[in-house]
């Protein structure tokens, strides 16, 4: 696996050591940030952005903050050579951070371009989406690598299918992103990129054909499933199909993993209590040699499987307390 520091490199050789300066006042963050060789990190025709948080410090707003920063840089361009670079605040080529912690700055390019837990197969979406991360977590305690049949009976979007996919097959995490911010730094190198792009490409490996299928009770969930995992090579091998769980013959010896419904308000929780309790009795009878692993995003939720549970693990993701927990179905 390649990791390619280029903050390390970049903070080195173009900005240090003013990187993390005392900041007491606005004033002086402009001052310092405009001081700095901004002309030697962005180019007049790459966009940025600035994200801010400050905490502890005088300067009490972060977006006020940012708007500091941003002017520093712009002013400081304008000086030299009379234009500046655009600002993009929703995707800039370029995320610089600015944290004011205790009434000290530290200054970063951001070098991912955005937050990774956007794959970016995720082009149709349902009603409660799990978070692409939160998945794959849920993929790596299951220890699912791919031996055995993988089956979500309640797959949504598919995020779980496309996960389970990326894992087994060995799909880079960042396989759909075409835009890094690392690609705009001045020591980027085009050639090297692509060279680690095709060897982390060529480790892909194909999908054995129903290895991976599941299954959801609404139409536009299923076709939301299937076009998402169609951005992803061999996203087409995944058998998905509208149908409840209810209807499903027999589980056997699969591992089964899925999110129920977990009910924000009080009677949507008495529902998906219900549900669950179907869905308890369903693996039970119908599911013998399985594994489940069923994320619950409601820990109350978890009595109401009516069944031994192996191990329990909180999950804390968008808000939700939630546990993952597993099942081994005799
Ligand atoms: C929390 S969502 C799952 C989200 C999914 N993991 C994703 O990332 O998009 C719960 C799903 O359960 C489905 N569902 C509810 N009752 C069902 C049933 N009886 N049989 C099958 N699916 C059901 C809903 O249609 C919904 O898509």
């Amino acid at each position: 696996m390649y990791r390619v520091n280029y903050t390390a490199r970049l903070l080195t050789h173009v900005l240090a050591p003013l990187l993390t300066f005392d900041c007491h006042s606005d004033r002086y963050l402009y001052k310092t940030a405009k001081s700095l060789p901004w002309e030697k990190l962005i180019s007049l025709d790459t966009t940025f952005a600035i994200e801010a948080n400050v905490s502890g410090s005088r300067i009490r707003h972060s977006q006020y903050a940012a708007q500091k920063l941003k002017d520093a840089i712009a002013d400081r361009f304008r000086e030299i050579s009379g234009k500046r670079p655009d600002v993009d605040p929703r995707n800039p080529d370029l995320w610089l951070n600015l944290y004011v912690h205790n009434n000290k700055a530290t200054i970063s390019a951001e070098t991912s371009g955005g937050s990774l837990h956007r794959r970016g197969y995720r082009v149709a979406s349902v009603a409660a989406p799990m978070q692409e991360t939160v998945a794959a977590a849920i993929i790596k305690y299951s220890g699912w690598k791919g031996e055995r049949p993988f089956y979500d009976p309640m797959c949504g979007s598919g995020t779980l299918l496309a996960e389970a996919l990326m894992h087994a097959c060995r799909v880079p995490a960042g396989y759909l992103r075409e835009k890094f911010g690392f690609m705009r730094l001045p020591d980027f190198e085009e050639g090297l990129w692509k060279k680690v792009k095709r060897d982390c490409n060529k480790q892909i490996k194909p999908i054995t054909p129903g290895l991976l299928r599941g299954s959801d009770i609404s139409g536009d969930a299923v076709e939301a499933a299937k076009e998402n995992l169609q951005r992803l090579p061999g996203g087409e091998q995944v058998k998905i199909s509208k149908r409840p769980f209810q209807k499903i013959d027999s589980l056997k010896d699969t591992v089964i993993i899925c999110n129920p419904p977990y009910g924000m308000r009080s009677k949507n929780t008495r529902e998906a209590g219900a549900l669950l309790d179907e869905f308890g009795k369903f693996l039970k009878e119908r599911c013998g040699g399985a594994a489940a692993y069923i994320y619950l995003g409601n820990k109350k939720l978890i009595k109401d499987i009516y069944l031994q549970s192996s191990w329990k693990k909180p999950i804390n993701s968008g808000g939700l307390n939630g546990y993952l927990v597993k099942y081994k179905i005799r």
